[in-house]
């Protein structure tokens, strides 16, 4: 397993420069797949995530809004407040146990359809503040990193679903546990970093 730890984020620029974009990816057993998609252009969620029974997002910061689609080469589909209410109903909505680590500008997060249960002091791999966000569920106990979090939930949970996956370390987490993940995101090559090195994982 590669000691790389890579973080698709808006302020650093990471490997997805090296990867080739790709559409769409699905491991052999088929318990894996990532694809491209901008959640702003249905603003619900996939009928891929279906099989999911657990699903997590880390969305961008307002900041990040226009340096990812700048990234990706899309236009914005809608402003990011409007992106930002629609995940978390699409979260609310699915009915699955769901958790999203976002900005904690009260700002946006009025906007947030209220979740079952926030937490404020959670921090990011790269040491950022921010709000973790549950819904449909109470979570047992208090995450402080994503990290901690998401490696609870491949204890708990067999496939999660993650729609703005980034190098996919959501799955790499649920890999490493030997449990399934359906990713997607807007930029075609992190769907290509992903494939490139998501059967080193496990
Ligand atoms: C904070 S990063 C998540 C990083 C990820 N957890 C990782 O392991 O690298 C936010 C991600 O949202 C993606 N994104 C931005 N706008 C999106 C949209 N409209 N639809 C889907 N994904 C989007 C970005 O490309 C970026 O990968």
């Amino acid at each position: 397993m590669s000691d790389h730890l890579p973080y698709h984020s808006a302020t650093d620029v990471g490997p997805v420069e090296e990867a080739e974009p790709l559409d769409r990816w699905v491991s052999e057993d088929g318990k894996r797949e990532a694809f491209a998609h901008d959640f702003a252009s249905t603003l619900s969620l996939s009928r891929e995530f279906d099989r999911c029974d657990v699903l997590y997002v880390e969305p961008p910061f307002p900041h990040g809004w226009k340096v990812f689609h700048e990234r990706a080469g899309i236009e914005p589909q809608v402003p990011y407040k409007e992106f930002f209410y629609w995940v978390t109903r699409a979260l609310a909505d699915s009915d699955k146990p769901a958790a999203m680590l976002c900005t904690t500008d009260t700002r946006v997060q009025l906007n947030a359809v209220p979740p079952t249960y926030s937490h404020r002091s959670a921090l990011l791999t790269a040491a950022r503040p921010c709000v973790m966000l549950w819904y449909n569920l109470v979570p047992p106990k208090e995450f402080k990193t994503n990290t901690e979090l998401i490696q609870w939930m491949a204890s708990e949970f067999d496939c999660i679903g993650d729609f703005a996956a980034g190098y996919g370390y959501t799955g790499r987490l649920f890999s490493e546990a030997g449990k399934g993940w359906v990713l997607s995101d807007l930029d075609p090559r992190c769907i290509g970093y992903i494939a490139a090195n998501s059967e080193e994982w496990a």
